[in-house]
């Protein structure tokens, strides 16, 4: 759908990801996010494309304040404080933004007043009384996370400007209903108050037409289509509060309306995304104008990239691309969401320590590299990623030690053995091509938007080059045939250099230690992929190993540790209302064990694409040598299908024929263990409890 110029485009880009709010400790749901983008913006430079990659800290909004104000210091001091660690947090990920900036710095906050002052100019801004949520006891006004009641459009429980537990929506000022105080608990009163709104639902045209053209993710479209078809409000961009960025020029204004002491700031989500642009023209000044033109990138047609969490696709989608246009501003290119992280299973709980932390990480001293190819190589980017300590042990072992870090080793060594480095030899012509298959896997995949993807191309090509080694059996040439071991070890070391290429994106310090023992120069990031195809150094050292297994008793630990954590936090009596951080607190106490409903939705028309058919089990046998898989034949009115199933240990498989089930029969043929499975029955759960009808549908009826 997109009409856009392939990557690398001849013009500069930007990537961002979502600004951490300054006000706790980073954790694997934030890290997530940066890492990802970061790879991604790294993997955009391997393709030629010229990319900045900047962020910042959230310094103010409710988020701030609240947990500020619990710590009795000032939000500030509070901001800048956590500000500093993030700084110092990143690098230890591998995460090397091009400049990092805050929201409360000077060239945020005279951009963010510039680019209001521009929306009011253009007569985007009008003022309306509105009824605000007060809190008698404590004598102040509740913006935001001040306030907590019920979502009025999924009824789940919500904080005052966003339903984090149900539909992800923003909240308007007084949509919460039911609103209680979370400083007194009291049930809060509403007063009138002048605010200013942005005149979104002008925009619902230009919108619609953004989506059309974005690219990304699929739920960063679909979700916000939705929200325009239900009716676009207008948004308020002002709070009671005084921690903020002040409404330009009305500073003395705003405080003569609204009585001694009451202050109005903009709302915390006006200068987070203009934070985008500002640490971009702090990199610009910062390496020159000549270098990088952030003004090209953000008011005429650069390549804007911003990865979020898809908790906040509506302000990406809808608030900050009608705010870019309203204030002349670019269009973003891409808004690509991610999915979030559960761990064993379960939603990600600040609030419950079911989390991993950075800092737990770093002190476990675990490569930042295996966590990074871990979280952008483990589900797409949409899917939600469950982290486990036995899930990391079973990646980093298999893939990164087993595929990657053994052929490298292995291929090196030899070749050290040898020949004292890269032996004298064209590469073959199948290598050659096999290489620049990779190197196109990798282009689309970064055109895509796909980590996995990049990940995937460099594994899959470590992969083929153990099956190469291995085939071709190097040792046993050496003596009689010679240069058939030259060429067959000329090869393996070519496609070693690549894999390192390829990788480097995800894994940029594994793939520099490579490169290093390749005997290259330079650094390995700053190569265009292409470099994937040149002679490595005639002579290199002797190679060691990169990778190191994981092994089951650390694992045990590191369980048995996670498991204590969040028992003690669950006899923690305060956990329940704790929780102000929360980001992707998905998890609810009876749901707790089920896992999330999908965001996305699909249309009648993606539904009808299923054939779901009523059959009829004829037969169920084991399938020998597979624990838990079975053969079913199942008649489904026009033919008899067989079918594989993960049932046997389930199952009574004698008592199943003649029981009705339902099957999905234009499933795609795959073969397990040697039998062809032509279709799928449905089950519920882990138990794998078998869908049937509740009436005398007939075998063959279509289910619809
Ligand atoms: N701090 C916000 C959050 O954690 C994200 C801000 S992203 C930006 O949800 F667009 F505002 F920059
Ligand atoms: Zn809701």
């Amino acid at each position: 759908m997109s009409t856009n110029d392939e990557f690398p485009t001849d013009r500069p880009a930007v990537v961002t990801c979502g600004l951490p709010y300054a006000n706790g400790d980073l954790h694997i749901g934030h890290l997530r996010g940066y890492i990802g983008a970061d790879a991604f913006a790294r993997a955009l430079e391997t393709l030629g494309q010229q990319t900045a990659y900047v962020c910042g800290s959230d310094m103010h909004g409710t988020p701030v304040a609240v947990n500020a104000e619990q710590q009795g210091v000032d939000p500030e001091e509070f901001a800048l404080e956590w500000h500093r660690q993030y700084e110092e947090t990143f690098p230890k990920f591998n995460v090397e933004f091009d400049n990092y900036g805050h929201t409360h710095d000077e060239t945020n906050t005279e951009l963010t007043q510039d680019i209001v002052h521009t929306l009011d100019e253009e007569g985007y801004v009008y003022e309306k009384e509105i009824q605000v949520a007060y809190d008698p006891q404590a004598d102040q006004y509740l913006p935001d996370r001040y306030v907590v009641g019920t979502c009025p459009y999924c009824g789940e429980a919500a904080r005052g400007d966003e339903c984090d537990e149900g539909c992800q929506r923003h909240l308007e000022p007084g949509e919460v209903e039911d609103p209680r105080s979370t400083i007194t608990g009291n049930p809060a009163e509403y007063r009138k108050r002048a605010h200013k709104f942005f005149e979104v639902s002008a925009f619902a045209e230009y919108l619609t037409d953004f989506l059309d053209g974005l690219e990304g993710t699929s739920n960063a479209r679909n979700q916000p289509r939705q929200w325009i078809e239900d009716g676009l409000q207008d948004w308020c961009i002002t709070r009671d509060m005084d921690w903020g960025i002040d409404y330009p020029g009305e500073e003395s204004v705003a405080s003569a309306e609204h009585g001694n002491g009451d202050d109005l700031v903009l709302y915390v989500w006006v200068d987070a995304p203009i934070e985008y642009i500002a640490s971009t023209k702090q990199y610009a000044e910062r390496v020159g104008t000549d270098e990088y033109d952030w003004e090209e990138v953000w008011r005429e047609d650069g390549e804007i990239v911003h990865i979020i969490g898809r908790d906040i696709i509506q302000h990406h989608t809808i608030f900050w691309p009608a705010m870019l246009e309203a204030a002349d501003y670019n269009a973003p290119r891409a808004v690509a969401a991610t999915g979030f992280i559960t761990i064993n299973g379960k939603g990600l709980s600040t609030s419950r320590n079911r989390a991993i932390w950075a800092k737990e990480y770093i002190d476990e001293d675990f490569h930042p590299d295996l966590l990074r190819y871990y979280l952008t190589t483990t589900g797409g980017l949409q899917q939600d990623v469950d982290f486990s300590w036995d899930a990391f042990q079973e990646k980093v072992n298999g893939e990164l030690v087993g595929t990657v870090g053994n052929f490298w080793y292995r291929s090196l060594l030899f070749a050290y053995r040898n020949y004292e480095g890269t032996p004298e030899a064209d590469v073959s012509g199948e290598v050659h091509e096999r290489i620049q298959d990779a190197i196109a896997d990798t282009r689309e995949a970064v055109n895509d938007y796909d980590l996995r993807g990049i990940g995937r191309a460099a594994t899959s090509l470590a992969q083929f080059g153990n099956e190469y080694i291995q085939h071709n059996e190097p040792w046993k040439l050496t003596d009689d045939s010679p240069d058939e071991a030259i060429q067959v070890i000329r090869d393996c070391v070519q496609i070693a250099k690549a894999v390192g290429v390829l990788l480097a994106p995800i894994a940029p310090e594994k793939a520099q230690a490579l490169w290093d023992q390749l005997g290259e120069e330079g650094a390995v990031g700053d190569a265009n992929l292409e470099i994937a195809l040149e002679t490595p150094p005639r002579h290199f050292d002797e190679p060691g190993e990169l990778f190191e297994k994981i092994d089951d008793d650390r694992v045990d630990q590191l369980n048995a540790k996670l498991e204590q954590r969040i028992e003690e936090a669950a006899t923690d009596e305060e956990t329940e209302s704790d929780d102000t951080d929360g980001d992707e607190d998905a998890a609810m106490t009876d749901t707790d064990d089920l896992e999330a409903l999908a965001e996305d939705r699909i249309s009648f028309d993606e539904f009808q694409d299923l054939d779901i058919r009523i059959g009829r089990i004829e037969s169920a046998e084991g399938i020998d040598g597979a624990d838990d898989l079975a053969r079913l034949e199942v008649d489904i009115g026009f033919e008899t299908r067989q079918v594989v199933a993960g049932i046997k240990q389930l199952h009574n498989l004698e008592e199943l024929p003649g029981e009705k089930c339902v099957l999905l029969a234009n499933m795609e043929p795959a073969e397990l263990f040697g039998v062809e499975s032509n279709g799928m029955i449905l089950a519920a759960g882990e138990d794998a409890d078998l869908l049937t009808t509740h009436g005398d549908a007939e075998v063959g009826e279509k289910v619809r």
